[in-house]
């Protein structure tokens, strides 16, 4: 049974006065109308306990969304019994009964359930309509069903067969559980952690970042909606040590898949390796992690070009895409024109709440965050001529965690914010001489230990073909003449490598190839 490549989930606009944006104003309007009691998701049951954690918009702080049940390690181990108790039936169950499941989910995404999950996306994690759009509905549709179209491409994949002989491949899935654990800025990554896996027939513990709890928690009734058995996937809010300390210990651990910063993947990577002695099978680990991503203008750049992509680069959704433009490169023969051009596009963004749909930029996501952007930039302001404000440099927390648009211009190019992942809506920018192109690509490539995305910009052929090969390890998706954010699943398969992640790049076979596990049948005749 084969599924057919899909067409990506086309963009809804979201247009003044259209029936999209009506919609999705109702369903903003729904969601805010009342505290939401958001359980635990446990062997197929609803679970509460008897602490809870208060959720709040983050552009709107005033503004309590509701609160989600938190996990202890008594949950923790209830979601790996449940897990491990679904694990034989659901490893049995035909990849059609499976791939039905997945495929109706996506359907159930893309009309029924489309605007509440992208309300949900807005409220709690402060994305704008358009942003919310492109993330909790398509790419999240595109996830499931381009994993289904992979998937079974893979399964077709059969060794030969002399005469004589019976050759066969069996697609097993791991044996025992997978952990999912996901991060707060893309809702599609939080649904395509744990589906992924399951897709291959594991069973999965599912941990989302604490602000990602409302979308999370409307796509796995999504999940059971669209038919998925009780415990296949379990949805749980403990603390990021918790899982860890419980999992990671047991003897039937068998993969993680998780997104989210360096430190924290580098952290479950040593206690994994602490424990290596305990699990039945080595456990496979996939990360997808931090980045201080690029972008580099050549002298012969077209300077309009550069500036429309790192305001969208840099600023969307606040910076705060895994992918976003953090630091670049300008040429000094194009570095007055392209600041001005720059600092004037960058005032008529509007700053606000997300429901008001003229506002470009919303709130960063928590107060932390908040915290350290803020300090960012008041270090430059006491950096004695290091580094300037060339934009922005504004934050305002009366009414929810707001930074303004900001640039800095660091006269030095290994500056601590040229750097550093700050993830906000903060570009450090700096200008090398023109001519001095070729060695500034080395500062590109030994500036930050991170290697996700980065973006080159050039009219002419050979310098586009130069860069393109002096930067071969700098990033795992690289832009020609294009921003570095917004890879599109069957399109730009997405992944970094270095500190940025194990490069196993969502959305694409190789991601699922991790999530099996082969068994060689020889049968002779
Ligand atoms: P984070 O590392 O703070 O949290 C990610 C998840 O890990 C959350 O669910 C969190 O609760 C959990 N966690 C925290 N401490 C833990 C611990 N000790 N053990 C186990 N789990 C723990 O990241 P975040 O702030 O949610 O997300 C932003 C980060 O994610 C940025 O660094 C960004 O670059 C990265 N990111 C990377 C990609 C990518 O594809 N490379 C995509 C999105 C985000
Ligand atoms: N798909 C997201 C982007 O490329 C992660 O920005």
């Amino acid at each position: 049974f084969h599924y057919h490549q899909p067409v990506n989930e086309p963009v809804l606009s979201y247009a003044p006065g259209s029936r999209e944006r009506k919609a999705l104003q109702e369903a903003l309007k729904t969601l805010k109308s009342k505290t939401h009691d958001i359980p635990m998701y446990i062997g197929g049951q609803e679970v509460r306990s008897n602490k809870t954690f208060t959720l709040r918009a983050p552009h709107e702080t005033a503004h309590e969304i509701g609160q989600f049940h938190v996990s202890d390690r008594s949950h923790i181990n209830q979601a790996i019994e449940a897990a491990l108790a679904a694990r034989e039936r659901w490893a049995n169950t035909s990849w059609e009964h499976r791939a039905s499941i997945f495929m109706k989910a996506a359907e159930l995404l893309a009309t029924k359930y489309r605007f509440v999950m992208n309300a949900a996306t807005m409220l709690g994690q402060s994305k704008n309509a358009f942003q919310a759009e492109i993330d909790s509905a398509c790419e999240l549709i595109d996830f499931l069903r381009f994993n289904v179209h992979f998937l079974s491409n893979i399964y077709s994949e059969q060794p030969i067969s002399p005469q004589g002989f019976n050759n066969r491949i069996e697609y097993r899935p791991l044996e025992g559980f997978v952990v999912a654990i996901t991060p707060f800025n893309f809702t599609a990554i939080g649904g395509n952690l744990p589906t992924a896996p399951a897709m291959c027939g594991n069973v999965v513990v599912w941990k989302p970042a604490n602000t990602q709890v409302l979308a999370a928690s409307i796509f796995m009734q999504i999940l059971i909606e669209a038919g998925l058995p009780a415990g296949v996937i379990n949805l749980i809010y403990p603390s990021g040590s918790e899982i860890g300390d419980v999992c990671f210990n047991h003897a039937d651990f068998s993969g993680i898949h998780f997104t989210g910063s360096t430190g924290v993947f580098q952290q479950i990577w040593s206690t994994i390796g602490a424990n290596i002695g305990k699990y039945k099978t080595y456990p496979r680990i996939v990360g997808e992690t931090g980045g201080k991503d690029f972008v580099f203008a050549h002298p012969t750049a077209n300077a309009d070009a550069v500036v429309a992509n790192l305001v969208r680069g840099a600023f969307e959704y606040q910076g705060q895409k895994c992918s976003a433009a953090s630091r670049a490169y300008i040429p000094s023969n194009l570095a007055e024109e392209i600041k001005s051009k720059l600092i004037a596009e960058i005032k008529t963004l509007k700053m606000g709440p997300v429901d008001d749909f003229t506002n470009f930029v919303n709130a960063v996501i928590d107060e932390k965050s908040f915290d350290k952007l803020a300090s960012y930039i008041d270090n430059v302001k006491n950096s004695n001529g290091a580094a300037k404000i060339i934009a922005g440099g504004g934050y305002d927390k009366s009414k929810g965690w707001f930074i303004e648009p900001t640039v800095i211009e660091a006269s030095d190019p290994k500056y601590v914010t040229m750097c550093e992942e700050l993830f906000g809506p903060v570009l450090s920018l700096h200008v090398y001489e023109a001519d001095q192109w070729e060695a500034t690509l080395k500062v590109v490539d030994e500036t930050s230990p991170y290697a996700l995305t980065g973006a080159i910009f050039a009219q002419d052929r050979y310098a586009l073909e130069a860069m393109t090969q002096k930067l071969t390890n700098a990033a795992g998706n690289f832009y020609i003449n294009d921003k570095p954010t917004g890879a599109v699943v069957g399109q730009q398969p997405f992944g970094g490598a270095r500190a940025s992640g194990t490069n196993d790049k969502a959305g694409a076979p190789l991601n699922l190839y991790r999530w099996l596990s082969f068994r060689t049948i020889k049968e002779t005749y």
